[in-house]
């Protein structure tokens, strides 16, 4: 081998509309000169014979949404693949044991999705605060002037008490992002221990006590057979009156019967940026509930923060063309616990 012409043959593998916003023919300077890329096409079926030929030379593949599956057979295909970089959250749907098993080395933009997760958290948060939903509501339909906090003198900011359930990746970031801000924050998480939250600066409480005496909750444990239906109709029915309720984690979290059953009687503020099923059926009486705020699954990276998920993995791959260890990496053993 020529030392100084060490290529690493590298391939996208995600749904075109993405790989087209995330990785513009333009934004391909911006890898090292060593990253081969064999086709700008990402490839979107490991099985298409037209794609042979690049998936028996590639090493490095750039993953994401849309990633067909690596299985077995896939990765019989790819017998040079050595590291994997999924520029997107979870790589729980996408990678098989194969993958593991072969020791690919793998690295995900998890913890760079997660900020504008928290983010969108933070501005709820906040907003729910104030009211601003419900108040809003109250301003459309009466058209005049009013006193809020005579309204609702319980409203602001100060002092009150956000309970997120799941020290997550974005829940720490949620913790992270409260700290100039008023409130105290206690955490729900079984696998937090004491010495970790007192290093985030948190209280560890159990999940019922959390949800009984929080001002506003938001959700942010994984989806796992230990957490579907975690807040079922008992804990939704331990938030006092004038909860709100955040979830940015998974709609199967939280029993949604219960939900619309306290939206209805006008005790629980809720905004969901998922809901079980996703989306709910035309009719479902949450689309006109007062004081729920819906929205259609953006807390996630979106729009010009897919810019900061490619820059991510374009950091990535260039890494591995330096001969560094990557920033993000997978811990492959540790996935049945991760979202
Ligand atoms: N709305 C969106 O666009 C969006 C985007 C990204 C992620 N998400 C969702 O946000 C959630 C958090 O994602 P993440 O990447 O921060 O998760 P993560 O993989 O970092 O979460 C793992 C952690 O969750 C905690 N946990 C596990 N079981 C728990 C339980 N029973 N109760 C409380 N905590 C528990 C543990 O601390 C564990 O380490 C997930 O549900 C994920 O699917 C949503």
């Amino acid at each position: 081998v020529d030392g100084w012409n060490v290529t690493i043959a590298a391939a996208f593998a995600l749904e075109p509309r993405y790989a087209r916003r995330l990785f513009p023919a333009e934004s391909r300077v911006l890898f090292d000169p060593s990253i081969r890329v064999l086709s700008s096409e990402p490839v979107t079926d490991f099985l298409d014979p037209a794609r042979t030929d690049d998936l028996a030379e590639v090493e490095l593949l750039v993953t994401g949404w849309g990633c067909p599956a690596l299985d077995d057979v896939a990765l019989e295909r790819m017998p040079r693949l050595r590291w994997i970089v999924h520029a997107a959250g979870t790589v729980k749907g996408h990678l098989g044991a194969a993958v593991w098993r072969r020791g690919v080395v793998v690295s995900s933009a998890t913890s760079v999705n997660a900020i504008p997760v928290a983010e969108y958290t933070v501005g709820a948060i906040l907003l729910a605060g104030k009211r601003a939903f419900k108040l809003a509501a109250d301003l459309r339909a009466a058209r005049t002037a009013m006193v809020a906090d005579e309204r609702y003198p319980g409203m602001g900011n100060y002092r009150k008490r956000v309970g997120l359930v799941g020290a997550s990746t974005i829940g720490r970031l949620v913790i992270e992002y409260l700290r100039p801000f008023s409130f105290e924050v206690v955490v729900a998480d079984p696998f937090l221990t004491q010495a970790d939250a007192t290093q985030l600066g948190v209280r560890v409480i159990e999940l019922d006590e959390l949800l009984a005496t929080s001002d506003i909750v938001s959700v942010h444990a994984p989806e796992l057979p230990s957490t579907r239906n975690m807040i079922d109709a008992r804990r939704v029915g331990l938030m006092r009156p004038d909860t709100t309720l955040i979830n940015t984690a998974r709609g199967s979290l939280v029993d949604h019967d219960a939900l619309r059953r306290r939206a209805a009687a006008g005790e629980l503020s809720l905004i969901l940026d998922v809901t079980d099923p996703q989306p709910l059926p035309q009719n479902d009486p949450l689309y006109d509930a007062e004081d729920v705020l819906l929205t259609p699954h953006i807390a996630g990276s979106m729009g010009t923060e897919l810019e900061r998920l490619a820059t991510a993995a374009i950091d990535e791959v260039n890494r591995i063309a330096r001969g560094l260890p990557f920033e993000h990496p997978v811990d492959g053993g540790a996935l049945a616990l991760r979202a």
